[in-house]
């Protein structure tokens, strides 16, 4: 288990020095460990003891915490408990007084106290209520984090498919253009090419948006999974059939080994999207006249599935980012070849949807195996 280290910034305000810095020291090699977010958080202590010190120190750096007192001379602690809370910077405000009555404590709670410590205290009892403030900040600054980075990697996934989908409207906007422009004078040949490749494009953007459904529900977990005994030899077969026109325009050869495999229990969907994606991987990513190589072993509760190729293979710097959303190996290779690159990092998460994996094994211009493991 990581340990997270965090630091929390307290400011002590009270208008007796001998109490700011009793608290300093106290709190000096103080450190709390927060189970929740697996944090050890230690404290870096400031003190102010005078209205004007005050604002100079909170204008200047974020507290996470303040521990304020009631009555100072110049100002009352509550008009600054306001101004704190109205600066919503996020700052947890323990009220320190002497007067300490059922209305003072209702009084700073209503205008936005976390807590309420009665002078004089000891120790022990201002370590239990930073420490208490300590919690309350250090899930509350991991729940922002969390919030940040989802929103981060939703913007990063709205640019990349919107990427993925301009790419090939602009292709078929253009072909458009064309044939709008120069109808009268366009060969034949030229106004086929051009219908067919617009297809393909569109075929490309109709894929993608079904790829990226599988995706979505698989990971919302909205997708309503049925669990039965399949066979698995038909389900390769079917997945081998449907791609067998593809594999026999560039004479390669697929070839199904599914001895062992019997029943198993998974759900359908699920599997047709495994082997359809690592099938079709083993034809695109293949050079003419290859082969395609379809392993299936079941042993108890185990399932293993091998695809492998003659193709060309992908380096050891390219392995690491294959499983993550819209990740296309970009070379001369692979230039000419279509995809969205949503399908093995889909495979990753229905492997995990069964406790499995996928793993991968490749040697440039040689070949690649892709292996899934699922447990039922
Ligand atoms: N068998 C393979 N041999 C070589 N490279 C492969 C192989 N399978 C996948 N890759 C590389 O990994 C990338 C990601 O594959 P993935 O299946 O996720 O996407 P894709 O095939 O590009 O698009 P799609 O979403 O249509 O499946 C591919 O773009 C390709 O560069
Ligand atoms: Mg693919």
């Amino acid at each position: 288990m990581t340990v997270n280290i965090d630091k929390c910034r307290v400011l002590v305000v009270d208008d007796e020095p001998e109490m700011c810095k009793g608290v300093q020291k106290i709190l000096r090699n103080f450190d709390v460990f927060v189970q929740d977010a697996s944090s050890r958080v230690t404290y870096e202590v400031d003190t102010a003891t005078s209205k004007n010190e005050f604002f100079e120190a909170f204008t200047s750096k974020n507290y996470d915490l303040i521990l304020l007192d009631y009555k100072m001379p110049e100002v009352s602690g509550l008009e600054l408990l306001e101004y704190i809370v109205a600066q919503k910077k996020n700052t947890l405000v323990i009220m320190i007084t002497a007067y300490a009555t059922f209305e003072t404590a209702v009084e700073s709670t209503k205008l936005g106290a976390y807590d309420f410590l009665a002078k004089p205290f000891t120790p022990d009892e201002i370590r239990n209520a930073v420490k208490k403030a300590t919690n309350h900040f250090v899930l509350t600054r991991r729940a922002q984090e969390f919030e940040e980075q989802r929103k981060k990697l939703r913007f990063q996934f709205i640019s990349v498919l919107s990427h993925e989908l301009k790419a090939p409207l602009n292709a078929v906007e253009g072909y458009l253009d064309i044939l709008d422009n120069r109808f009268n004078n366009i060969s034949p040949e030229d106004f086929h090419m051009m219908v067919n490749r617009s297809k393909i494009r569109i075929e490309g953007m109709r894929k993608l948006i079904f790829d990226l459904l599988d995706l979505t529900r698989i990971e919302s977990g909205e997708k309503k999974r049925k669990l039965e005994n399949v066979d698995i030899k038909q389900m390769a077969q079917f997945s081998a059939d449907l791609f067998a026109e593809d594999a026999a325009k560039r004479n390669i050869s697929i070839e199904l080994d599914i001895e062992r495999a019997g029943e198993f229990c998974v759900d359908k969907s699920e599997l047709e999207i495994i082997f359809n994606n690592l099938i079709s991987n083993a034809i695109k990513y293949n050079r003419d006249n290859g082969r395609v190589k379809v392993k299936i072993k079941s042993y108890g509760n185990k399932l293993r599935i091998i695809v492998a190729d003659t193709g060309i293979g992908i380096s050891e710097s390219d392995k690491s980012r294959l499983f993550k959303e819209f990740s296309r190996i970009k070379n001369e290779k692979t230039i000419h070849i279509l995809g969205s690159g949503l399908g093995l990092s889909t495979i990753n998460k229905i492997a995990k949807l069964y406790n499995g994996n996928i793993k991968v094994k490749s040697k440039p211009d040689v070949g690649t195996a892709f292996v899934v493991t699922l447990f039922a």
